[in-house]
């Protein structure tokens, strides 16, 4: 569950909701990750410790948190504020980065549970030159084990950027990934949040029309990221309005207008670089599935190229 640009209510109505729906015994942790974007967080003070403490009211298993200059500060609030702090059901920490630096201090100076590496072709907000997750992954591998080389539990490496098919996930956990994280694939089930009409604009597109953009941040007002923080969306009319420098408050009332009539081609539609390979709507449990068998069948086929003597 990521949480964004809403209010308070908000996230307490969301962690109802997954309460209502998983129903887990009474006092338990509940199994769910919620996600915060840091630099939303640091507008305001009061409300980010209101949020953040809520997320560990509710005993949440993880928390996800990216994009922001003071990540450490947050990491420590949640550790102060979490009920089950040094026990095992203590709240999980996920740090999403793009570079070495950022992942040598999510690890020397944070300590995190897990680091994710996100690549450049990743749907979403990212480091506009991040390196492809290809390269990414094996670079930073390298950096955390000998950087952890005298700890026990190193921490899990996730892959982020551009998955849609199992064995572009093998093939990262031949890299060296502990596991992977999907983004963009996951719209095209009924469980997300996007309109029928986002969904068939994924559908149609082929990956040339992935593009990293501030465009959406412009046209919706979103704006504030990090430095070097964009989003890769789908290239539409807000994009291209906005690549031929049409003035702000024209891209915006289209935009506006776009949002309101539910026409995709004004609308943000996020969406990493393996678009292109998706092509059916699925339920998030079947894509999983999907993934999973398919990583299986790839890592098998791949082991019979293997000679043994
Ligand atoms: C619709 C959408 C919303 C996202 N929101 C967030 C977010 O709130 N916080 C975050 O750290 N990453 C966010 N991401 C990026 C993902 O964490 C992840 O890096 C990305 O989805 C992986 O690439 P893929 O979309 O190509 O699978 C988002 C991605 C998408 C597609």
């Amino acid at each position: 569950m990521a949480f964004g640009y809403g209010p308070l209510d908000d996230l307490q109505n969301e962690l109802d909701v997954a309460r209502n729906i998983i129903n887990p015994p009474e006092g338990t942790p509940l199994p769910i990750g919620v996600g915060f974007l840091v630099w939303l967080l640091e507008k305001n003070t009061l409300q980010a410790e209101n949020l953040l403490a809520k997320a560990c009211d509710a005993q949440v298993q993880a928390i996800w948190l990216s994009f922001g200059d003071n990540i450490g500060h947050w990491i420590e609030f949640i550790r102060l504020h979490d009920p089950n702090a040094g026990k095992k059901a203590a709240i999980k920490i996920f740090v999403q980065i793009s570079t070495i630096d950022q992942a040598l201090c999510a690890l020397n100076n944070w300590q995190v549970d897990v680091i994710v590496a996100q690549g450049n072709e990743a749907g979403g907000h990212g480091l506009s030159d991040s390196l492809p997750i290809l390269t990414l992954i094996p670079l930073l591998k390298g950096v955390i084990e000998t950087a952890a080389s005298d700890r026990q539990n190193q921490p899990p490496l996730l892959a982020a950027g551009g998955l849609a098919r199992g064995s572009q996930i093998a093939s990262l956990l031949a890299l060296g990934a502990s596991g992977v994280v999907i983004g963009t694939r996951f719209l095209l089930s009924p469980e997300s949040l996007y309109t029928d009409s986002q969904r068939e604009a994924l559908l149609k597109a082929d990956s040339s029309s992935s593009v990293r953009t501030m465009a959406f941040d412009q046209a919706r007002n979103t704006l504030g990221w990090p430095e070097g923080v964009d989003g890769r969306g789908l290239r539409n009319d807000t994009v291209v309005d906005y690549e031929n420098g049409l003035e702000i408050d024209t891209l915006r009332s289209r935009f506006a207008e776009g949002v309101k009539s539910g026409n995709s081609a004004r609308m943000v539609v996020w969406a990493g670089s393996g678009v292109g390979l998706m092509n059916t709507i699925k339920s998030a449990k079947d894509i999983t599935k999907e993934l999973h068998e398919e990583c299986l069948a790839t890592l098998q086929r791949v082991s019979t190229l293997v000679q043994y003597k």
